[in-house]
């Protein structure tokens, strides 16, 4: 149980690594959570800091959630649920990370890295739909939660082991309650769009 232990721990503390406070320390000495929409995410990266800089923050926010289940399929010696508590705790260093005041993010880019390797087919599908809503839509927000709510959906119809099942059902939990201020602004249609103008305040 050790090495168990280990490797959920490993992977809260990478998912912990804010990539989107980093660059916005780095590349402008700021605070991202004081800047946009206040989200430590590649969505208000965007925003704040333009696209490269978003690109690079999406893409090691899905790496970090990668590599912790990866740890725990390592370490975890075939037991299904070591996998979903790391990719959950990489998930939960994202949205409470010890490194920056457990002030973070919504964890959609972790969620997408995480459970890609959970099960690729049904991500990629629900990905896939999230993508298109937000290209119609032009809101992220709406894409991350339909992202959130199919990705159990989807592991239930693909009849996968229930532990997985019900990671990705505590998945569209955290994805809903970190969405909570954007339902918001969706339903007063105060919500930033991709590409819009800046409405959000932190
Ligand atoms: O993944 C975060 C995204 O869904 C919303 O981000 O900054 O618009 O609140 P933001």
């Amino acid at each position: 149980m050790f090495m168990e232990i280990i490797a959920i721990v490993v992977s809260y503390l990478l998912g912990s690594i804010s990539f989107s406070i980093l660059f916005a320390r780095w590349l402008r000495k700021i605070d991202i959570r004081d800047h946009g929409s206040g989200n430590a995410g590649a969505t208000n990266t965007l925003r704040v800091l333009g696209k490269g800089p978003a690109i690079c923050v999406f893409l090691l926010d899905i790496a970090k959630g990668s590599a912790g289940v990866l740890i725990g399929m390592w370490l975890g010696d075939g037991n299904a649920w070591i996998p979903v508590a790391c990719g959950l705790a990489a998930i939960g260093g994202h949205n409470w990370p010890i490194y920056f005041r457990f002030k973070g993010g919504k964890g959609i880019a972790t969620t997408v890295g995480a459970l890609i390797i959970w099960a690729f087919l049904p991500t990629l599908i629900a990905g896939i739909v999230a993508i298109l809503v937000i290209a119609v839509t032009r809101y992220v927000s709406l894409g991350s939660m339909i992202l959130g709510v199919l990705l159990p959906i989807l592991f239930y119809l693909f009849h996968l082991d229930s532990a997985y099942v019900w990671g990705a059902v505590v998945v569209a939990i955290l994805a809903i309650v970190r969405h909570r201020k954007n339902i918001v602004k969706l339903a007063n249609g105060t919500e930033n769009k991709l590409g819009g103008s800046k409405k959000g305040e932190p």
